[in-house]
Protein backbone atom coordinates (compact mmCIF):
# COMPACT_ATOMS: atom_id res chain seq x y z
CA UNK A 1 0.00 0.00 0.00
CA UNK A 2 1.08 3.51 -0.61
CA UNK A 3 1.25 6.37 1.27
CA UNK A 4 -1.44 7.95 -1.40
CA UNK A 5 -3.86 4.90 -0.69
CA UNK A 6 -3.94 6.00 3.31
CA UNK A 7 -4.45 9.72 3.41
CA UNK A 8 -4.17 9.71 7.36
CA UNK A 9 -0.33 8.99 7.22
CA UNK A 10 0.57 11.57 4.89
CA UNK A 11 1.52 13.63 7.58
CA UNK A 12 4.12 11.40 8.46
CA UNK A 13 7.56 10.95 6.66
CA UNK A 14 8.66 8.00 5.25
CA UNK A 15 7.14 4.00 5.65
CA UNK A 16 5.76 2.58 8.78
CA UNK A 17 7.93 0.37 10.89
CA UNK A 18 6.34 -3.13 10.15
CA UNK A 19 7.04 -3.90 13.71
CA UNK A 20 4.73 -0.97 14.83
CA UNK A 21 2.03 -1.96 12.07
CA UNK A 22 1.76 -5.32 13.63
CA UNK A 23 1.70 -3.57 17.25
CA UNK A 24 -1.02 -0.84 16.34
CA UNK A 25 -3.32 -3.09 14.68
CA UNK A 26 -6.59 -4.49 15.90
CA UNK A 27 -8.19 -5.68 12.98
CA UNK A 28 -7.25 -9.51 13.94
CA UNK A 29 -9.61 -8.84 16.91
CA UNK A 30 -12.08 -6.10 16.02
CA UNK A 31 -13.02 -7.72 12.53
CA UNK A 32 -15.86 -9.32 14.21
CA UNK A 33 -17.36 -5.50 14.31
CA UNK A 34 -17.92 -5.59 10.63
CA UNK A 35 -21.70 -6.05 10.33
CA UNK A 36 -22.33 -3.01 12.98
CA UNK A 37 -19.47 -0.85 10.99
CA UNK A 38 -21.14 -1.16 7.90
CA UNK A 39 -24.92 -0.15 8.87
CA UNK A 40 -23.30 2.56 11.26
CA UNK A 41 -21.57 3.51 8.35
CA UNK A 42 -24.40 3.09 5.99
CA UNK A 43 -26.55 5.58 8.99
CA UNK A 44 -23.81 8.28 8.69
CA UNK A 45 -24.04 8.69 4.51
CA UNK A 46 -27.71 8.54 4.91
CA UNK A 47 -27.31 11.85 7.29
CA UNK A 48 -24.70 13.37 5.26
CA UNK A 49 -27.32 13.23 1.99
CA UNK A 50 -30.35 14.43 4.40
CA UNK A 51 -27.52 17.31 5.13
CA UNK A 52 -26.93 17.77 1.64
CA UNK A 53 -22.92 17.18 2.57
CA UNK A 54 -22.92 14.26 -0.10
CA UNK A 55 -25.32 14.01 -3.04
CA UNK A 56 -27.87 11.03 -3.20
CA UNK A 57 -25.92 9.77 -6.07
CA UNK A 58 -22.90 9.27 -3.99
CA UNK A 59 -25.01 8.12 -1.43
CA UNK A 60 -25.86 5.29 -3.98
CA UNK A 61 -22.64 4.53 -4.35
CA UNK A 62 -21.55 4.05 -0.80
CA UNK A 63 -24.59 2.33 -0.14
CA UNK A 64 -24.00 -0.53 -2.51
CA UNK A 65 -20.38 -0.55 -2.05
CA UNK A 66 -20.96 -0.88 2.11
CA UNK A 67 -23.08 -3.37 1.21
CA UNK A 68 -21.02 -5.49 -0.89
CA UNK A 69 -18.16 -5.26 1.24
CA UNK A 70 -20.15 -7.10 4.10
CA UNK A 71 -20.86 -9.88 1.55
CA UNK A 72 -17.36 -9.84 0.89
CA UNK A 73 -16.47 -10.39 4.71
CA UNK A 74 -19.58 -12.70 5.53
CA UNK A 75 -18.32 -14.83 2.22
CA UNK A 76 -14.83 -14.70 3.27
CA UNK A 77 -13.14 -12.97 -0.09
CA UNK A 78 -12.55 -9.87 2.00
CA UNK A 79 -8.78 -9.25 2.00
CA UNK A 80 -7.95 -8.05 6.05
CA UNK A 81 -4.79 -6.18 5.24
CA UNK A 82 -3.09 -5.37 8.33
CA UNK A 83 -1.87 -2.11 7.24
CA UNK A 84 -5.50 -0.82 7.50
CA UNK A 85 -5.16 -1.27 11.07
CA UNK A 86 -8.67 -1.95 11.63
CA UNK A 87 -12.12 -2.76 11.00
CA UNK A 88 -12.90 0.84 10.45
CA UNK A 89 -10.26 2.01 7.94
CA UNK A 90 -10.21 -1.62 5.94
CA UNK A 91 -13.91 -1.08 5.44
CA UNK A 92 -13.56 2.06 3.97
CA UNK A 93 -10.65 1.66 2.44
CA UNK A 94 -11.86 -1.09 0.63
CA UNK A 95 -14.78 1.69 -0.26
CA UNK A 96 -13.14 3.70 -1.99
CA UNK A 97 -11.53 1.31 -3.81
CA UNK A 98 -14.77 0.74 -5.06
CA UNK A 99 -16.43 4.01 -5.09
CA UNK A 100 -13.42 6.39 -5.61
CA UNK A 101 -14.68 10.31 -4.93
CA UNK A 102 -18.02 8.84 -2.97
CA UNK A 103 -16.28 6.72 -0.74
CA UNK A 104 -13.68 9.33 0.05
CA UNK A 105 -16.53 11.49 1.61
CA UNK A 106 -18.03 8.48 3.80
CA UNK A 107 -15.90 9.61 6.68
CA UNK A 108 -17.44 13.49 6.46
CA UNK A 109 -18.20 14.82 10.08
CA UNK A 110 -17.05 11.18 11.46
CA UNK A 111 -13.73 10.00 13.73
CA UNK A 112 -12.79 6.03 14.58
CA UNK A 113 -13.25 7.42 17.79
CA UNK A 114 -17.10 8.02 17.79
CA UNK A 115 -17.10 5.21 15.27
CA UNK A 116 -15.38 2.71 17.30
CA UNK A 117 -18.20 3.66 20.40
CA UNK A 118 -20.96 3.02 17.88
CA UNK A 119 -19.95 -0.21 16.50
CA UNK A 120 -19.26 -1.92 20.35
CA UNK A 121 -22.66 -0.22 21.31
CA UNK A 122 -24.50 -2.08 18.72
CA UNK A 123 -22.51 -5.12 19.08
CA UNK A 124 -22.86 -5.46 22.81
CA UNK A 125 -26.82 -4.80 22.48
CA UNK A 126 -27.67 -7.26 20.28
CA UNK A 127 -24.90 -9.60 21.96
CA UNK A 128 -27.11 -8.70 25.52
CA UNK A 129 -30.45 -9.93 23.56
CA UNK A 130 -28.55 -12.89 22.61
CA UNK A 131 -27.00 -13.66 26.37
CA UNK A 132 -30.79 -12.85 27.71
CA UNK A 133 -32.23 -15.50 25.98
CA UNK A 134 -29.77 -18.07 26.60
CA UNK A 135 -30.17 -17.22 29.69
CA UNK A 136 -33.49 -17.82 29.56
CA UNK A 137 -33.41 -21.55 28.13
CA UNK A 138 -31.43 -22.40 31.19
CA UNK A 139 -34.05 -21.06 33.55
CA UNK A 140 -36.66 -22.89 31.78
CA UNK A 141 -34.47 -25.90 31.90
CA UNK A 142 -33.98 -25.91 35.79
CA UNK A 143 -37.83 -24.94 35.89
CA UNK A 144 -38.77 -28.05 33.99
CA UNK A 145 -36.85 -29.92 36.28
CA UNK A 146 -37.47 -28.57 39.47
CA UNK A 147 -41.39 -29.54 38.25
CA UNK A 148 -40.35 -33.22 38.78
CA UNK A 149 -39.28 -32.74 42.08
CA UNK A 150 -41.60 -30.64 44.04
CA UNK A 151 -42.63 -33.08 46.75
CA UNK A 152 -39.04 -34.87 47.09
CA UNK A 153 -36.83 -33.73 49.99
CA UNK A 154 -33.30 -33.20 49.92
CA UNK A 155 -30.85 -31.84 52.73
CA UNK A 156 -30.41 -28.30 52.39
CA UNK A 157 -26.06 -27.16 53.42
CA UNK A 158 -24.90 -24.46 55.40
CA UNK A 159 -21.25 -24.50 55.44
CA UNK A 160 -21.43 -27.83 53.72
CA UNK A 161 -22.55 -29.50 56.59
CA UNK A 162 -26.01 -30.55 57.08
CA UNK A 163 -28.64 -27.77 58.09
CA UNK A 164 -32.73 -28.20 56.93
CA UNK A 165 -34.78 -30.19 54.73
CA UNK A 166 -35.91 -28.52 51.40
CA UNK A 167 -37.61 -30.03 48.34
CA UNK A 168 -35.38 -30.22 45.57
CA UNK A 169 -36.98 -28.20 43.73
CA UNK A 170 -36.17 -24.99 45.80
CA UNK A 171 -32.83 -25.51 45.34
CA UNK A 172 -33.41 -25.49 41.80
CA UNK A 173 -35.25 -22.29 41.43
CA UNK A 174 -32.48 -20.78 43.97
CA UNK A 175 -30.58 -20.91 40.63
CA UNK A 176 -33.22 -19.59 38.65
CA UNK A 177 -33.90 -16.66 40.90
CA UNK A 178 -29.94 -16.00 40.76
CA UNK A 179 -30.12 -16.14 36.59
CA UNK A 180 -32.95 -13.72 36.64
CA UNK A 181 -31.02 -10.95 38.29
CA UNK A 182 -28.58 -11.17 35.55
CA UNK A 183 -31.35 -11.14 32.71
CA UNK A 184 -32.68 -8.02 34.66
CA UNK A 185 -28.74 -6.41 34.99
CA UNK A 186 -28.23 -7.38 31.26
CA UNK A 187 -31.25 -5.16 30.06
CA UNK A 188 -29.90 -2.62 32.53
CA UNK A 189 -27.13 -2.70 30.83
CA UNK A 190 -28.17 -2.79 27.76
CA UNK A 191 -30.60 0.81 28.34
CA UNK A 192 -27.69 2.81 30.06
CA UNK A 193 -25.54 1.57 26.63
CA UNK A 194 -28.24 2.76 23.96
CA UNK A 195 -27.33 6.07 23.04
CA UNK A 196 -25.66 7.54 19.63
CA UNK A 197 -21.91 8.75 20.33
CA UNK A 198 -21.92 9.69 16.22
CA UNK A 199 -21.46 13.46 15.58
CA UNK A 200 -18.99 13.54 18.57
CA UNK A 201 -16.29 13.43 15.84
CA UNK A 202 -12.80 12.73 17.97
CA UNK A 203 -13.52 14.76 21.21
CA UNK A 204 -15.40 18.27 20.26
CA UNK A 205 -17.57 17.09 17.86
CA UNK A 206 -17.77 18.58 14.31
CA UNK A 207 -18.13 22.72 12.69
CA UNK A 208 -20.19 20.79 10.03
CA UNK A 209 -24.60 20.46 10.16
CA UNK A 210 -24.54 16.72 11.26
CA UNK A 211 -27.96 15.54 11.86
CA UNK A 212 -27.40 13.31 15.45
CA UNK A 213 -30.89 12.37 16.22
CA UNK A 214 -30.84 11.28 12.25
CA UNK A 215 -27.82 8.65 12.62
CA UNK A 216 -29.38 7.70 16.63
CA UNK A 217 -33.45 7.18 14.94
CA UNK A 218 -31.73 4.83 12.05
CA UNK A 219 -29.44 2.55 14.03
CA UNK A 220 -32.43 2.19 17.04
CA UNK A 221 -30.61 3.95 19.85
CA UNK A 222 -33.07 5.37 22.70
CA UNK A 223 -31.12 8.71 21.76
CA UNK A 224 -28.14 10.67 21.58
CA UNK A 225 -24.88 11.09 24.33
CA UNK A 226 -25.10 14.58 25.67
CA UNK A 227 -20.85 15.25 25.81
CA UNK A 228 -18.28 14.59 22.90
CA UNK A 229 -15.69 13.86 25.19
CA UNK A 230 -17.73 11.55 27.41
CA UNK A 231 -18.90 9.90 24.29
CA UNK A 232 -15.48 9.09 22.96
CA UNK A 233 -13.95 8.06 26.10
CA UNK A 234 -16.63 6.33 27.85
CA UNK A 235 -16.09 2.80 28.40
CA UNK A 236 -18.43 2.18 31.51
CA UNK A 237 -20.75 0.01 29.22
CA UNK A 238 -17.73 -2.31 28.89
CA UNK A 239 -16.65 -2.63 31.94
CA UNK A 240 -20.67 -3.04 33.15
CA UNK A 241 -21.05 -6.04 30.44
CA UNK A 242 -18.20 -7.64 32.02
CA UNK A 243 -19.28 -7.41 35.11
CA UNK A 244 -22.90 -8.58 34.10
CA UNK A 245 -20.77 -11.26 32.81
CA UNK A 246 -18.75 -12.32 35.28
CA UNK A 247 -21.63 -12.87 37.78
CA UNK A 248 -23.43 -14.62 34.93
CA UNK A 249 -20.37 -17.11 35.36
CA UNK A 250 -20.52 -17.13 39.19
CA UNK A 251 -23.73 -18.28 39.06
CA UNK A 252 -22.34 -20.95 37.01
CA UNK A 253 -19.79 -21.63 38.65
CA UNK A 254 -21.22 -22.56 41.78
CA UNK A 255 -23.86 -25.05 40.29
CA UNK A 256 -21.32 -26.66 38.97
CA UNK A 257 -19.23 -27.09 42.44
CA UNK A 258 -22.51 -28.11 43.22
CA UNK A 259 -22.61 -30.53 40.63
CA UNK A 260 -19.37 -31.72 40.70
CA UNK A 261 -20.06 -32.84 44.64
CA UNK A 262 -23.54 -34.27 44.12
CA UNK A 263 -22.55 -36.46 41.08
CA UNK A 264 -19.72 -37.96 43.08
CA UNK A 265 -19.99 -41.27 45.08
CA UNK A 266 -20.08 -39.68 48.38
CA UNK A 267 -23.14 -37.94 47.72
CA UNK A 268 -25.16 -39.78 45.00
CA UNK A 269 -27.59 -36.95 44.54
CA UNK A 270 -27.48 -36.02 40.61
CA UNK A 271 -26.35 -38.22 38.29
CA UNK A 272 -24.48 -36.69 35.13
CA UNK A 273 -25.61 -37.41 31.36
CA UNK A 274 -22.98 -39.76 29.93
CA UNK A 275 -23.30 -37.45 27.15
CA UNK A 276 -21.62 -34.46 28.95
CA UNK A 277 -19.11 -36.87 30.72
CA UNK A 278 -15.61 -37.84 30.12
CA UNK A 279 -13.70 -40.64 31.11
CA UNK A 280 -9.57 -41.21 32.43
CA UNK A 281 -7.01 -42.50 29.87
CA UNK A 282 -5.56 -44.49 32.66
CA UNK A 283 -8.89 -45.23 35.51
CA UNK A 284 -11.35 -47.26 33.14
CA UNK A 285 -13.91 -46.61 35.35
CA UNK A 286 -14.05 -43.31 35.19
CA UNK A 287 -17.02 -41.06 34.65
CA UNK A 288 -15.89 -37.32 35.00
CA UNK A 289 -17.73 -34.10 35.32
CA UNK A 290 -15.18 -32.47 33.30
CA UNK A 291 -17.50 -30.29 31.81
CA UNK A 292 -18.84 -28.69 34.90
CA UNK A 293 -15.00 -28.23 35.85
CA UNK A 294 -14.48 -26.00 33.12
CA UNK A 295 -17.81 -24.18 33.46
CA UNK A 296 -16.31 -23.27 37.36
CA UNK A 297 -12.39 -23.15 35.65
CA UNK A 298 -13.71 -20.62 32.33
CA UNK A 299 -14.87 -18.37 35.16
CA UNK A 300 -11.29 -17.25 35.91
CA UNK A 301 -10.97 -15.24 32.76
CA UNK A 302 -14.38 -13.96 32.67
CA UNK A 303 -13.21 -11.92 36.37
CA UNK A 304 -9.20 -11.43 34.30
CA UNK A 305 -11.16 -9.67 31.93
CA UNK A 306 -12.69 -7.62 34.06
CA UNK A 307 -10.09 -7.01 35.90
CA UNK A 308 -8.22 -5.84 33.01
CA UNK A 309 -11.16 -3.59 31.62
CA UNK A 310 -11.36 -1.92 34.81
CA UNK A 311 -7.40 -0.91 34.81
CA UNK A 312 -7.24 -0.34 30.72
CA UNK A 313 -9.47 2.59 32.02
CA UNK A 314 -8.10 4.00 35.84
CA UNK A 315 -5.37 5.65 34.11
CA UNK A 316 -6.29 7.52 30.92
CA UNK A 317 -6.41 11.31 30.53
CA UNK A 318 -9.86 12.61 29.20
CA UNK A 319 -10.78 12.23 25.66
CA UNK A 320 -9.81 9.16 23.54
CA UNK A 321 -6.55 7.47 23.80
CA UNK A 322 -5.65 4.00 22.10
CA UNK A 323 -5.63 2.05 25.24
CA UNK A 324 -9.48 1.67 24.69
CA UNK A 325 -8.55 -0.36 21.83
CA UNK A 326 -7.65 -3.08 24.23
CA UNK A 327 -11.14 -3.28 25.36
CA UNK A 328 -12.74 -5.40 22.67
CA UNK A 329 -10.47 -8.39 22.95
CA UNK A 330 -11.98 -8.48 26.63
CA UNK A 331 -15.71 -7.71 26.32
CA UNK A 332 -15.17 -10.44 23.09
CA UNK A 333 -13.61 -13.11 25.72
CA UNK A 334 -16.13 -12.44 28.15
CA UNK A 335 -18.83 -12.79 25.68
CA UNK A 336 -18.05 -16.18 24.30
CA UNK A 337 -16.73 -17.90 27.58
CA UNK A 338 -20.30 -17.28 29.06
CA UNK A 339 -22.12 -17.88 26.05
CA UNK A 340 -20.22 -20.96 25.65
CA UNK A 341 -21.18 -22.08 29.40
CA UNK A 342 -24.74 -20.88 29.85
CA UNK A 343 -24.84 -23.42 26.19
CA UNK A 344 -23.37 -26.28 27.89
CA UNK A 345 -25.15 -25.42 31.53
CA UNK A 346 -28.34 -25.68 30.06
CA UNK A 347 -27.44 -29.13 28.07
CA UNK A 348 -26.24 -30.68 31.40
CA UNK A 349 -29.48 -29.66 33.59
CA UNK A 350 -31.41 -30.30 30.82
CA UNK A 351 -30.05 -34.16 30.63
CA UNK A 352 -29.23 -34.42 34.70
CA UNK A 353 -31.26 -37.03 36.82
CA UNK A 354 -31.41 -36.83 40.56
CA UNK A 355 -31.31 -40.11 42.69
CA UNK A 356 -34.10 -39.22 44.37
CA UNK A 357 -34.32 -43.02 46.13
CA UNK A 358 -30.18 -42.34 47.48
CA UNK A 359 -31.09 -39.23 48.43
CA UNK A 360 -34.49 -39.74 50.40
CA UNK A 361 -32.29 -42.89 52.23
CA UNK A 362 -30.09 -40.51 53.65
CA UNK A 363 -32.31 -38.09 55.22
CA UNK A 364 -32.43 -39.36 59.03
CA UNK A 365 -28.98 -38.56 59.14
CA UNK A 366 -27.17 -35.27 60.21
CA UNK A 367 -30.55 -34.32 62.25
CA UNK A 368 -32.56 -32.23 60.06
CA UNK A 369 -35.16 -32.00 61.69
CA UNK A 370 -33.37 -30.13 64.92
CA UNK A 371 -34.06 -26.41 64.19
CA UNK A 372 -38.15 -27.33 63.35
CA UNK A 373 -38.09 -29.22 66.88
CA UNK A 374 -37.27 -25.86 68.40
CA UNK A 375 -39.52 -24.13 66.70
CA UNK A 376 -41.97 -26.33 68.05
CA UNK A 377 -41.16 -25.74 71.23
CA UNK A 378 -41.88 -22.02 70.65
CA UNK A 379 -44.49 -22.87 69.66
CA UNK A 380 -45.41 -24.53 73.18
CA UNK A 381 -44.54 -21.52 74.74
CA UNK A 382 -40.36 -21.62 75.54
CA UNK A 383 -38.49 -19.14 74.54
CA UNK A 384 -36.13 -19.99 71.39
CA UNK A 385 -32.77 -19.32 72.84
CA UNK A 386 -34.27 -21.83 75.61
CA UNK A 387 -35.62 -24.34 72.68
CA UNK A 388 -32.35 -23.95 71.41
CA UNK A 389 -30.41 -25.25 73.83
CA UNK A 390 -33.21 -28.12 74.80
CA UNK A 391 -32.44 -29.34 71.72
CA UNK A 392 -28.91 -28.55 71.59
CA UNK A 393 -28.46 -31.13 74.37
CA UNK A 394 -31.19 -33.29 72.57
CA UNK A 395 -28.77 -34.28 69.90
CA UNK A 396 -25.88 -34.20 71.53
CA UNK A 397 -27.36 -37.37 73.33
CA UNK A 398 -28.90 -38.71 70.41
CA UNK A 399 -25.51 -38.52 68.57
CA UNK A 400 -23.52 -40.66 71.29
CA UNK A 401 -26.29 -43.13 71.51
CA UNK A 402 -26.30 -43.17 67.22
CA UNK A 403 -30.05 -42.40 67.64
CA UNK A 404 -32.46 -39.79 65.51
CA UNK A 405 -34.61 -37.63 67.07
CA UNK A 406 -37.77 -39.74 66.06
CA UNK A 407 -36.12 -42.49 68.10
CA UNK A 408 -36.83 -41.04 71.23
CA UNK A 409 -39.67 -41.93 73.09
CA UNK A 410 -41.92 -39.20 74.83
CA UNK A 411 -40.19 -39.90 78.41
CA UNK A 412 -36.67 -39.48 76.95
CA UNK A 413 -37.94 -36.17 75.47
CA UNK A 414 -39.17 -34.94 79.06
CA UNK A 415 -36.69 -35.69 80.63
CA UNK A 416 -35.32 -32.56 78.36
CA UNK A 417 -38.62 -30.78 79.04
CA UNK A 418 -41.47 -31.04 80.01
CA UNK A 419 -43.25 -28.45 77.06
CA UNK A 420 -42.57 -31.62 75.04
CA UNK A 421 -45.92 -33.80 74.11
CA UNK A 422 -47.04 -36.67 72.03
CA UNK A 423 -47.56 -34.35 69.02
CA UNK A 424 -44.08 -33.89 68.50
CA UNK A 425 -43.64 -37.00 66.18
CA UNK A 426 -46.22 -35.05 63.96
CA UNK A 427 -42.46 -32.48 63.45
CA UNK A 428 -39.82 -34.93 62.80
CA UNK A 429 -38.57 -36.32 60.34
CA UNK A 430 -37.02 -34.28 57.27
CA UNK A 431 -40.09 -34.86 54.94
CA UNK A 432 -42.43 -33.98 57.68
CA UNK A 433 -40.66 -31.00 58.34
CA UNK A 434 -40.51 -29.68 54.65
CA UNK A 435 -43.93 -30.18 54.56
CA UNK A 436 -44.06 -27.82 57.75
CA UNK A 437 -42.52 -24.64 55.97
CA UNK A 438 -45.49 -21.84 56.35
CA UNK A 439 -43.17 -18.68 55.48
CA UNK A 440 -43.45 -17.12 52.11
CA UNK A 441 -40.11 -18.00 49.93
CA UNK A 442 -39.96 -21.30 52.12
CA UNK A 443 -38.32 -24.64 50.49
CA UNK A 444 -41.03 -26.70 50.94
CA UNK A 445 -43.69 -28.46 48.52
CA UNK A 446 -46.67 -26.04 48.87
CA UNK A 447 -43.67 -23.04 48.10
CA UNK A 448 -42.24 -25.13 45.52
CA UNK A 449 -45.14 -25.72 43.72
CA UNK A 450 -46.29 -22.00 43.86
CA UNK A 451 -42.50 -21.25 42.28
CA UNK A 452 -42.58 -23.20 39.11
CA UNK A 453 -46.59 -22.28 38.55
CA UNK A 454 -44.72 -18.80 38.87
CA UNK A 455 -42.16 -19.17 36.56
CA UNK A 456 -43.51 -21.18 33.91
CA UNK A 457 -45.84 -18.04 33.29
CA UNK A 458 -43.27 -15.72 33.87
CA UNK A 459 -40.62 -17.08 31.33
CA UNK A 460 -43.82 -18.19 29.16
CA UNK A 461 -44.08 -14.45 28.71
CA UNK A 462 -40.83 -13.90 26.95
N1 LIG B 1 -9.05 0.73 16.60
C1 LIG B 1 -9.36 1.86 17.44
C2 LIG B 1 -10.08 1.36 18.68
O1 LIG B 1 -10.44 0.24 18.71
C3 LIG B 1 -10.24 2.81 16.69
C4 LIG B 1 -10.03 4.22 17.03
C5 LIG B 1 -8.67 4.70 16.69
N2 LIG B 1 -8.62 6.12 16.76
C6 LIG B 1 -7.49 6.78 16.62
N3 LIG B 1 -7.57 8.04 16.65
N4 LIG B 1 -6.34 6.18 16.54
O2 LIG B 1 -10.26 2.07 19.63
Amino acid sequence: MTKAEKSWERRLAGEPDELMVDFVESLSIDKRLYKYDIVGSIAHAQMLAEQKLITKNELKQIKSGLIEIGEEIASGRFNFKKEYEDIHMAIEAALVVKTGQAGKKLHTGRSRNDQVATDVRLWMRDRIEILQAKITLLQKALVKLAGRHTEDVMPAYTHLQRAQPIVIAAYLLSFAEQLERDFVRLRNCSALLNVSPLGSGAVAGSTLALDRESTARQLGFSGISYNSIDAVSDRDFCAEFIFDCALIATHLSRLAEDWILYSSNEFAFVKIDDAYCTSSSMMPQKRNPDVLELIRGKTGHVYGSLMATLTILKGQPSGYNRDMQEDKRHIFAADDTVDACLDMACAVVSHAKFNTKRIAAGLDEGFLDATALAEYLVGKGVPFREAHGIVGSLVADCEKRSKRLAELVLEEFQEYSASIEADVYEHLGAACVAGKYVTEGSAGPAQAKGQVAYWNKHLGQR
